[in-house]
């Protein structure tokens, strides 16, 4: 038997964040050998909110070039461009008409980013959790790595899939495979540096309150001189009234590669004043490898291209295959 499938993205606006890494893309690194990995920039997704146009293009190559400085190995992984695949907005049509409006409705990604902007609102927001499904069903992947903010979305995934198959499937013979999310529990959220109650993103108005991939260590030495804490000396784990507390040691726990009980016990006794300057260097020092990295893959040029070019044929092959099967069990003739 052939390796099983992962598939997971992340869309191209704004600067990654420790949350997107953390979340996925080192998981994505972590478990590359045991899978057959897809991985692509949801450039589509992007312009469901406002976006500038000038900014696009080169934001998706950045994300490129950010999997493969952070470990991203191109002989396990096919890296593509969700916009250079058709198959993707085709097969999401499709969905968007089995799919009934209210489970959209009720999606809490939606209900967010709807209050957020009011009046302005697109369709495309509120059908953005269909074209996530066409991403992720076009591929048939066993695995969806993701952060937990996205389960909901893939448990949307499932549910459309299941409702072609029981509509235009037989039992037998399934039209769509369902796949599972693949949430880790060490860093699936990670919070702002400024409310230890809301999730770092990339959304979010003052950059103070998230890590930057690229953020020179002056960056991070600031934004963690800056970041909330509170005045109880001694550091614990998930203590519900001290959120910060808990998201500073998850993150210095990760990034530093320690367990948390030795994590706990280095830091039962310490005071902010101590724990800071430890974590920040523990930020720089871990981000100092990806961001070398990342330098040289951008000044290579003509590299990314060639990655990209690779991974569309390779990607939209399966893509084509799956958009074909759906098509005929929906009754459309082959053009001719
Ligand atoms: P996006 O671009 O918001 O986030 C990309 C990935 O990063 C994870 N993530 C986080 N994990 C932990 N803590 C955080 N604070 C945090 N913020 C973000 C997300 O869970 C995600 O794994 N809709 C998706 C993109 C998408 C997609 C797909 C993903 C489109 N099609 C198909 C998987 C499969 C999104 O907006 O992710």
């Amino acid at each position: 038997m052939g390796k099983q499938r992962v598939l997971s993205g992340i869309q191209p606006t704004g600067e990654l964040h420790l949350g997107n890494y953390l979340g996925a893309i080192r998981n994505w690194v972590e478990i590359q050998q045991e899978y057959d990995s897809f991985l692509f920039m949801a450039d589509l997704h992007a312009i469901t909110v406002p976006h500038d146009p000038t900014k696009l293009a080169k934001n998706t190559y950045n994300v490129a070039a950010m999997y493969l400085a952070c470990g991203i190995d191109l002989n396990c992984a096919t890296i593509f461009v969700q916009s250079h695949i058709p198959a993707h907005t085709q097969l999401a049509w499709l969905f968007n008409c089995i799919t009934p409006v209210n489970w959209l409705e009720d999606m809490v990604q939606f209900k967010e980013k709807a209050i957020k902007q009011g009046e302005n609102v697109s369709a495309g927001l509120l059908t953005y959790p269909v074209l996530q499904a066409a991403d992720i069903l076009l591929y048939e992947p066993d695995k969806v790595p993701v952060g937990e903010d996205q389960k909901q979305h893939l448990e949307l995934t499932r549910d459309i899939a299941a409702r072609l198959n029981y509509q235009y499937g037989t039992e037998d013979e399934p039209v769509l495979k369902l796949p599972e999310p693949l949430i880790r529990a060490e860093g699936a959220r990670v919070m702002s540096l400024t409310d230890g109650t809301r999730k770092m993103s990339k959304s979010d108005p003052s950059d103070l309150s998230r890590i930057n991939m690229l953020d020179t260590p002056e960056q991070i030495q600031h934004k963690i001189k800056r970041c909330k804490t509170d005045s109880v000396r001694g550091l614990t784990f998930d203590d519900p009234e001290r959120p910060e507390c808990n998201n500073l040691l998850t993150l210095y726990m990760i990034l530093s590669d320690q367990t948390k009980a030795a994590v706990a016990t280095e830091c039962q006794d310490m005071g902010w004043g101590q724990f800071k300057p430890l974590f920040t260097e523990t930020v720089i020092s871990a981000l100092k490898p990806i961001q070398d990295r990342y330098h040289e893959i951008m000044a290579e040029p003509g590299y990314l291209e060639s990655v990209l070019r690779d991974g569309r044929d390779k990607a939209e092959a399966i893509a084509n295959q799956t958009l074909a099967r759906v098509k005929a069990v929906l009754g459309y003739s082959v053009p001719l």
